[in-house]
């Protein structure tokens, strides 16, 4: 079974003490995860070393970055590298992020160069693609995510692109509250790993995990990951509750 990801991503909320106090609240649970399951915490940069001393005796618990430069190194004054993240033991990056896409004006060719300098340093890129509400209501969701797939990714090898996860986020589900059906979650889904297919053979599109994003809640996780092609959920209001994102972990197949 391709791996089942709950991933927390607490964007820029929670001081450093509730951070922590949340990590512990989650971990005292004691959920123990399945082989093919994981539970991933993307938390704020100055909180990695904490979070990541917090998961590293549990099994198949990892913490995330939210967010890397688009370049190796050099004058960037308070960006923070691929090779950075690497040298703290960070396994997974957040890439591409719709909010980081809209305030920081990240585009799809910035965002090629990112997944290259994750991988380059061993981090799994949990790459981001959605559609904004306009786009859904005429209709052009797939050619739109489809360009977003093939401007920032489809430079991968084979082999790279395994290394990758993938998370489907439509902007208009984001902190909205306004969750994606399971119909119109599947039905992308499978049009991501359709391309994915054409792209690269379905046997490589049947290892990559496809999470689903945009108001996952304790009450809709389960039904969602149901689905035969959502692998999970990259979960941003619901992560700040102890008792609702242990929920959703136990949603994961
Ligand atoms: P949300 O955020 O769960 O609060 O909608 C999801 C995300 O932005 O990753």
């Amino acid at each position: 079974m391709r791996n089942q990801i709950a991933a927390a991503n607490w964007k820029m909320n929670l001081t450093f003490q509730k951070g922590e106090k949340l990590l512990d609240e989650i971990l005292a649970a004691g959920i123990k995860l399945k082989q093919h399951q994981q539970v991933i915490f993307a938390v704020p940069f100055p909180y990695l070393l904490m979070a990541r001393s917090e998961v590293e005796e549990e099994k198949n618990y990892y913490t995330a970055a939210q967010n890397c430069y688009h370049k190796k190194n050099g004058a960037f004054t308070g960006e923070v590298s691929a090779e950075m993240l690497h040298s703290l033991a960070i396994p997974y990056c957040i890439v591409g992020h719709s909010e980081r896409r809209e305030y920081f004006k990240e585009t799809n060719e910035m965002l090629a160069d990112k997944l290259n300098l994750c991988l380059e340093y061993f981090i799994t890129p949990i790459f981001c693609c959605g559609e904004p509400l306009p786009i859904r209501e005429s209709k052009m969701q797939n050619q739109f995510v489809q360009t977003q797939l093939q401007e920032s990714l489809f430079h991968l090898t084979a082999e790279q692109i395994t290394n990758i996860i993938i998370a489907y986020e439509p902007i208009w589900a984001i902190g909205t509250g306004k969750t994606a059906t399971t119909d119109q979650a599947q039905e992308m889904h499978a049009f991501l790993r359709s391309i994915l297919a054409n792209q690269y053979g379905q046997t490589i599109a049947d290892q990559i995990s496809i999470l689903y994003g945009g108001s996952v809640k304790a009450n809709n996780a389960k039904e969602l990951f149901d689905c035969r092609d959502v692998d999970g959920g990259l979960v941003g209001g619901a992560s700040l509750i102890a008792q609702d994102f242990l929920e959703i972990i136990k949603g994961l197949k």
